[in-house]
């Protein structure tokens, strides 16, 4: 049977990971894999998680099946913290996904059911399991213009021509907050012209919420995704609580579908709990449990925000931090595009064999598109990281 098989691709991401996991400098940097860390270099488990994991185990009576739309507590409260009630609530319908990954599989997989071997457009770069998720489902991937390499800003020009060419069959993929891998995010203004442009062209807009809250704040990173789904007739939206809650390992996301009126959302979601049903039965529901007792209790609910808020906070600082010490020892403001990003990532812009080299000469580690996971940058080194970077580059 496997003699047919070639070897797959594996995602440069975790191919990376576990480079730097077997590198035995103790002075190595990690900037790869897209995971918070606090200052000891560590991926904290929350406070707020702690004391909802503690609840959940002391009151728990049973580990059997929750159904095969999961969690509805946990989505329910999902919705209210993403969409904050500008969509009709019959219109929506959810199911909990296996992570913002599982999530966004099932809506895939749906849209491919309503459109076979439909188009769907992703960005310019994107994070590199776009692609292949939608060729999984059948859909046929494009890209659309995004990232200009030379100003690391979006170019917006660019990508309104392609989004202004989509037509009512094609899906068009948008990350809802804080783009994974440029940092480069559209502003409010922006946000309104793709809105318009969808209301005319009739695209279906699907986003990737992964990041909520790790940009500008929980309120200013849903203006997006707020503003989409209140104006166009259909949309769908795969949320991941693995990043601003810290539950990276627990698989806890929810996809979200709102049709034009309650019978189409029925439709829907029967087609999303199909989808489950046949490929995992079953999502989990431990990190799903910890997310609902948080954002349903008003005082760990305000822990979590407040803890959310220092990540947030600690990642802009470092931002600054970096941008600052490459100004100072190069004189000049090419890399002040760092503070300009928000999120976790920034595309510094970097050819492979420097990326290469840093990794190689230096142990700092970073995608070989030469994204940076902010959250990384050890802060007490700071100015050794700008002397490697800038070194790098001459
Ligand atoms: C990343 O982009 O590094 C993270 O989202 C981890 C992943 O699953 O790729």
């Amino acid at each position: 049977m496997f003699e047919t098989l070639k070897k797959a691709t594996l995602d440069k991401i975790f191919v990376l990971m576990a480079e730097y996991a077997a590198d035995p400098r103790t002075d190595k940097i990690d900037l790869g894999v897209g995971v918070y860390k606090d200052h000891t270099g560590l991926t904290p488990i929350m406070s707020s998680v702690r004391k909802a994991e503690q609840r959940i185990l002391d009151a728990a009576k049973t580990k059997t099946y929750m159904g095969v739309v999961g969690n509805k507590g946990f989505s329910a409260a999902v919705v209210d913290l993403a969409l904050g009630g500008v969509v009709d609530l019959k219109r929506i319908r959810t199911v909990n996904g296996a992570g913002g990954t599982g999530a966004l599989s099932i809506l895939m997989n749906v849209l491919s059911r309503a459109r076979p071997g439909g188009r769907i457009f992703i960005s310019d770069p994107s994070w590199p399991n776009h692609w292949p998720m939608a060729e999984l489902v059948g859909l046929k991937p494009h890209f659309y213009p995004y990232f200009d390499a030379q100003s690391r800003r979006v170019d917006f020009e660019a990508m309104m021509r392609a989004v202004d060419d989509l037509t009512s069959d094609d899906v068009l993929l948008i990350h809802g907050c804080c783009h994974n891998p440029t940092g480069a995010n559209l502003s409010r203004g922006q946000w309104d012209a793709v809105v318009e442009s969808l209301e005319r062209t009739g695209a279906f807009p699907l986003i990737d919420l992964a990041y909520l809250g790790f940009g500008d704040g929980l309120e200013e990173d849903a203006y997006g995704v707020r503003k989409v789904v209140s104006s166009v007739p259909e949309s769908m939206v795969a949320f991941s609580a693995s990043k601003n809650f810290g539950l990276y390992r627990e698989r806890a996301g929810v996809a979200i579908a709102i049709g034009r009126n309650e019978a189409d959302a029925e439709i829907v979601s029967s087609q999303m709990q199909n989808v489950i049903r046949a490929t995992i039965s079953q999502t989990p529901d431990h990190g799903a449990e910890i997310v609902r007792v948080i954002l349903e209790d008003e005082e760990l609910r305000a822990e979590w925000q407040a803890e959310l808020t220092q990540m947030r906070e600690r990642m802009k600082r470092l931002r600054v931090k970096l941008t600052d010490a490459i100004r100072q020892r190069s004189n000049s403001r090419d890399f002040d595009f760092i503070a300009e990003h928000s999120g976790m990532f920034s595309l510094l812009g970097l050819p492979q064999d420097v990326v290469e080299e840093l990794k190689t000469k230096d142990g700092v580690y970073m995608i070989n598109d030469s994204r940076i996971n902010v959250a990384g940058i050890p802060e007490g080194r700071i100015g050794e990281l700008a002397d490697h970077l800038l070194a790098a580059i001459r």
